[in-house]
C-alpha cells in the first residue's frame, strides 16, 4: 500500500458566498515532491490556508494516517506540518538569525542549535547574513529564510506558496534545486506554484488547479506532455522557465 502523508478531500472554502475552493482533493506520498499549479486566483494558497488549519473549511485532511481536520494550528504544526506563505512573513527589522531562532521556539534550545546549524549548512548565505536585518535581504535570501525558517520546526510536510514568485530566472533554479534537496533528506514537499514549468522540473505529482477544482492530476511528465496543458499553462514565455 502506498503510503500518503498527506490526504485532503473534498476541500471547500468559501469567502462569503463565493466558493474559492470547490470539492478539491488531493493527496502527497511520503518523500515526493507534489506540486499544484494553476493561474493567478485559481485557489491555490486558499486551498494551502484550508489544510494549514488557518481558514475554516470543509472536507477532511489526514495526515500520516491520523484525521486531522478538527486539530488547531498549534497541532499540525506539532505534527509536522509547515506553511512558508507567498508573502514570506519575516521579522524585517530583526536579524537573519533571530527570525531563524524563531522558526523553531516549540523546540529544546540543544534542538535548536543543532537544527540551525544544518539550516546554515544548507543555506551558506544565511550563515554570512546571519547578523543583517531580514528587510534589507534580496528577494532569493527572503525566499531562502523563510524556508529556513520553516526548516527550523523540522517539518514532515514542507508547503511551499510561490516560492519563485518575482525571483529571477537564476535565483529560481536555486530555490528549486534546494527544494529537492530537502526532499532528497526526507522532507515531503508540497509545491504551489504559478510557474508550472518551474514546479514540472522538480515535481514528482502534479495537480492543476482552475477556478477552484482539480482539472487534470498525473506524474509531472503526463501534465508537462498534456497537449492542453502545454498550450495554456507551458507555452508563455519560452526561455527555461
Ligand atoms: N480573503 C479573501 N476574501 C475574499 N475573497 C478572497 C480572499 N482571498 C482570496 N479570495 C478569492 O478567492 C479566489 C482564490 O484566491 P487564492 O486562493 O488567493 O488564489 P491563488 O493563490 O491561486 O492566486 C480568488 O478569486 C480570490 O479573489
Ligand atoms: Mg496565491
Amino acid at each position: 500500500m502506498s503510503a500518503a502523508l498527506l490526504s485532503a478531500r473534498d476541500m471547500r472554502v468559501a469567502y462569503g458566498g463565493v466558493e474559492a475552493v470547490r470539492g478539491v482533493s488531493i493527496e502527497a506520498q511520503k518523500g515526493s515532491i507534489v506540486t499544484v499549479i494553476g493561474a493567478n486566483g485559481a485557489g491555490k494558497t486558499t486551498l494551502l490556508n484550508a489544510i494549514m488549519g488557518v481558514l475554516p473549511s470543509s472536507g477532511s485532511v489526514s495526515f500520516a494516517g491520523e484525521a486531522i481536520t478538527k486539530t488547531s494550528l498549534e497541532t499540525r504544526v506539532a505534527r509536522g506540518l509547515c506553511l512558508v506563505p507567498e508573502r514570506r512573513e519575516l521579522f524585517a527589522n530583526m536579524s537573519v538569525a533571530d527570525n531563524l531562532e524563531l522558526g523553531g521556539f516549540r523546540r529544546s534550545a540543544s534542538e535548536r542549535a543543532e537544527t540551525l546549524e544544518q539550516v546554515y549548512a544548507r543555506f551558506p548565505r544565511l550563515r554570512e547574513r546571519c547578523a543583517q536585518e531580514a528587510g534589507t535581504l534580496s528577494g532569493g535570501e527572503r525566499q531562502m529564510l523563510a524556508m529556513g525558517r520553516a526548516l527550523m520546526a523540522r517539518p514532515r510536510l514542507l508547503m511551499l506558496d510561490e516560492p519563485s514568485l518575482g525571483l529571477a530566472p537564476r535565483i529560481v533554479r536555486d530555490v528549486l534545486d534546494i527544494v529537492q534537496a530537502l526532499r532528497n533528506d526526507g522532507v515531503t514537499i508540497l509545491l504551489v506554484e504559478q510557474n508550472a514549468r518551474a514546479a514540472l522540473q522538480i515535481a514528482d505529482y502534479a495537480y492543476v488547479l482552475e477556478l477552484g477544482a482539480v482539472s487534470a492530476e498525473g506524474t509531472a511528465d503526463q501534465i508537462s506532455s498534456d497537449p492542453r496543458l502545454v498550450e495554456s499553462y507551458l507555452g508563455l514565455g519560452g526561455g527555461d522557465y
